[in-house]
């Protein structure tokens, strides 16, 4: 049963991504979102699940200037329960993670699953957060969001035996990070700077062969939650800290929320269970995931990385869509260029 809903799950992250990688290099993020969402929407209303939407498109998480958002009549809205039936499972969807990098056709667009049983996602109403992530070689007693970044810093080099100067250090590129972004490069870590799609670049730092050590800087809500149940099903670290931008979202959020919504978000407290799927498939191709390939004759190919947290496996799955239709389906290392 469970391995026939994974199953599901990653035909429907594949739908979404071939969706969505028809409108790469476009410059037109509203379409290819409507085209990822009503992806999305069909494939998980068709699948044999009670599907709990933890975590919607709707304003507060996507912001109500964001026109993405604003102009799809697919959006998924929290609360609302996809599928015919079936086991009661809480999802978090990410049907394009980099809308822009989409539209721009950048490395590093995926669209992501996190599925888990009923209750255990934690539904915040948060548009930003503090974030710190690293792989399960780092003791998690070593490091977090309370940490200066040149201790957290200090922490994942002695974990990983590694000196400083080779430790790499992923951070959002906004100016709201010019000031640890100095720090960071100040202690002689370097610093990869990712334009979009903080949640790949989590989930690299537990990865290996990636490059990536350490995520540090302010993102998404919704990514946040994606990331860290990532992270747990990788035995990874990740720990993050509410940041209140708009009106009524603190309490908004304290009354979601039955832990002190001021101090650092443990991963028990997003993800309250051990029993965690994350599935993503690459749009564009990034240090992760290959993207999805348009072959010339007509195949397309999809790349995509599974996680469960039960038997703590990784797969990496390529799939052949011949026609558009079913295809063969084989797993292999999924290893490609490096951009860190
Ligand atoms: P979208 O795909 O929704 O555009 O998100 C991309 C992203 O880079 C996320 O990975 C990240 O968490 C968030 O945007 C950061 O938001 P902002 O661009 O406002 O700093």
């Amino acid at each position: 049963m469970r391995q026939s809903l994974i199953s599901n799950f990653q035909r429907v992250c594949e739908a979404t991504a071939i969706e969505a990688s028809k409108w790469a290099g476009h410059a037109d993020k509203v379409s290819a979102n409507n085209a990822a969402m009503k992806a999305v929407r069909h494939g998980l209303g068709d699948m044999s699940m009670s599907g709990h939407v933890v975590i919607g498109q709707r304003p507060l998480t996507e912001g109500p200037q964001d026109q993405a958002a604003e102009k799809n009549d697919d959006l998924l809205v929290a609360g609302e329960t996809l599928g015919r039936g079936g086991d009661s499972l809480d999802i978090v969807v990410d049907p394009i993670e980099g809308t822009n990098l989409v539209a721009n056709n950048q490395r590093n667009a995926i669209s992501a699953i996190v599925f888990a049983p009923r209750s255990t996602l934690l539904n915040a109403p948060v548009k930003r957060m503090a974030k710190i992530a690293c792989g399960p070689a780092v003791h998690p007693e070593a490091v977090g969001i309370d940490k200066t970044p040149e201790e957290n810093i200090a922490a994942v080099a002695r974990s990983l035996c590694k000196p400083v100067h080779d430790v790499m250090v992923c951070i959002l590129d906004r100016p709201r990070h010019a000031q640890l972004i100095e720090r960071v490069r100040a202690t002689g870590a370097r610093v990869k700077l990712v334009y979009d799609g903080d949640v790949q670049a989590a989930l690299a730092t537990a990865i290996p062969n990636t490059g990536a050590d350490l995520m540090l800087g302010e993102g998404g809500g919704p990514e946040g939650v994606l990331a860290c149940a990532g992270l747990k099903a990788l035995g990874g670290f990740f720990q993050a800290r509410f940041h209140f931008t708009e009106e009524g979202e603190r309490e908004a959020v304290a009354a979601a929320c039955d832990f002190d919504i001021d101090q650092a978000i443990t991963m028990d407290e997003m993800v309250r269970t051990n029993d965690i799927h994350f599935v993503a498939t690459g749009i564009t191709n990034g240090s992760m995931l290959a993207g999805v390939k348009h072959n010339s004759d007509g195949s397309i190919q999809t790349h995509s990385i599974v996680v469960s947290s039960i038997d703590n496996t990784t797969s990496y799955v390529t799939r052949i869509y011949r026609d558009g239709s079913f295809g063969s389906s084989i797993s292999e290392p999924g290893l490609h260029d490096s951009i860190f």
